[in-house]
Order: structure tokens, then sequence, then C-alpha cells
């Protein structure tokens, strides 16, 4: 399965709620800053059974993986990041996190946010 296929959120309805990631993390951050990312879905929680999960979570910034979650049934469909802010030097620059959310039934889900670096 290949992150160019995810899907984003476009109707809004709940099947898309319950698939597609949302990134809760600052908008603005420090350079070597280690700070909390939050990915959970969009408003309405996906089913956690046998045979229909979230199998992962991920997130990268660009092309570049960060982390990555594996889950099963018997966990909750989110997950919690310490990630570091890019070192001295990239202060004006914006980077864009991209969250990954993986159904075995339904697929590849994506969201981005874009981060300053001040
Ligand atoms: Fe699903």
């Amino acid at each position: 399965m290949s992150c160019t296929e995810a899907k984003t959120l476009k109707e809004g309805n709940d099947f898309e709620k319950k698939h597609t990631p949302i990134i809760e993390c600052k908008d603005i951050v420090n350079p070597e800053e280690i700070f909390e990312v939050k990915i959970h879905t969009a408003g309405v929680e996906h089913p956690m059974e046998d045979g229909h999960f979230i199998q992962f979570i991920g997130l990268r910034i660009g092309d570049i993986p960060l982390a990555r979650a594996d889950l099963t049934q018997y966990a909750k469909p989110e997950m919690v990041f310490h990630i570091k802010a890019p070192s001295k030097g990239h202060e004006g620059s914006v980077m864009k996190l991209t969250a990954y959310m993986y159904c075995n039934l339904h697929g590849i889900w994506k969201y981005e946010k874009e981060i300053k670096i001040e």
C-alpha cells in the first residue's frame, strides 16, 4: 500500500471522519524543540473490532518517516508522538507534517499540517 494513494477528507461524512487522521500540535516550534504530536480520527472514532480496525498510524515530514505505531483491535485509534524539530539554521522555514492512518478494510488516509520553525 503506497502512501501516495492515501485518501483525504473531502465530503466530511461519517465514513471519512472515521478514517481521516487529524494532527493536533503547536503551530510554531523552536529549532530542536521536542514537541507533542497527537494523531486521532476526525471527529468520529473508528471501530476497533475483530476483522475491522486501524492497523497503523504513521507520521512523516515531507517524504521522511518520523514515527509509526502498529495497532490491534485492542488499542484506541490514536497516538501521541514526541518529535524533535529541525536544528538551528531552519528558522523561518515551514515543515509539512503528514499523518497516515491505515484501516485494514478501507485503506490508507492522510492529513497534512504545516508548522513554522521560529
Ligand atoms: Fe474502516
